[in-house]
């Protein structure tokens, strides 16, 4: 058929953007490339201020469910990490976690990775506490 408009749907990031950082020199592993566990810490950086504020204090992980790296993130690539919470348990907020870049010299967007972080609530002894309600006061 002739005459369609065409609807193309770009895809785009799920959640929130929590970080955006530089890929630089120091961060790369043997081939040259950004080193996987770098991209990796990011994300749970991203994840854990996300659930930080929900969580309106400290947390820490206490899984990383799943990981994958779908493309390469090269030396210069700006890294944006994407949060959306999909599940607020007792003293647990479970996270999925996305990372994006700007491709250096492209100006393109890509997926790079995505990943399943879990969080927990602590207190000042590192115990678990619960999750406030969302829109609770702080304490
Ligand atoms: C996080 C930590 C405080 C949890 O203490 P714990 O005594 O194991 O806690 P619990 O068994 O009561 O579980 C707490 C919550 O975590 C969840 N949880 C525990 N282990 C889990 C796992 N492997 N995967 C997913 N969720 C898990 C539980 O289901 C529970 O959730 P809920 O309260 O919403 O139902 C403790 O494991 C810890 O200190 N771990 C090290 C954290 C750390 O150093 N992280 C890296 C640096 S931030």
């Amino acid at each position: 058929m002739t005459g369609t408009a065409s609807t193309t749907t770009q895809p785009a990031p799920k959640g929130e953007l929590m970080i955006r950082t530089l890929a630089m020199p120091a961060d790369t592993n043997q081939n040259g490339d950004i080193f996987g566990g770098w991209v990796l810490g990011q994300m749970d950086i991203a994840g854990g201020v996300a659930c930080f504020q929900r969580a309106k204090g400290r947390v820490a992980t206490v899984a990383v469910q799943s990981m994958v790296f779908h493309r390469p993130v090269r030396v210069g690539d700006v890294l944006c990490c994407y949060v959306e919470i999909t599940k607020v348990g007792r003293t647990s907020m479970t996270t999925n976690v996305e990372a994006w870049i700007l491709r250096r010299g492209e100006g393109t967007r890509e997926q790079v990775t995505e990943g399943v972080f879990t969080y927990v609530a602590i207190d000042e002894k590192g115990k678990p506490r619960p999750v406030p309600a969302e829109g609770a006061p702080l304490a």
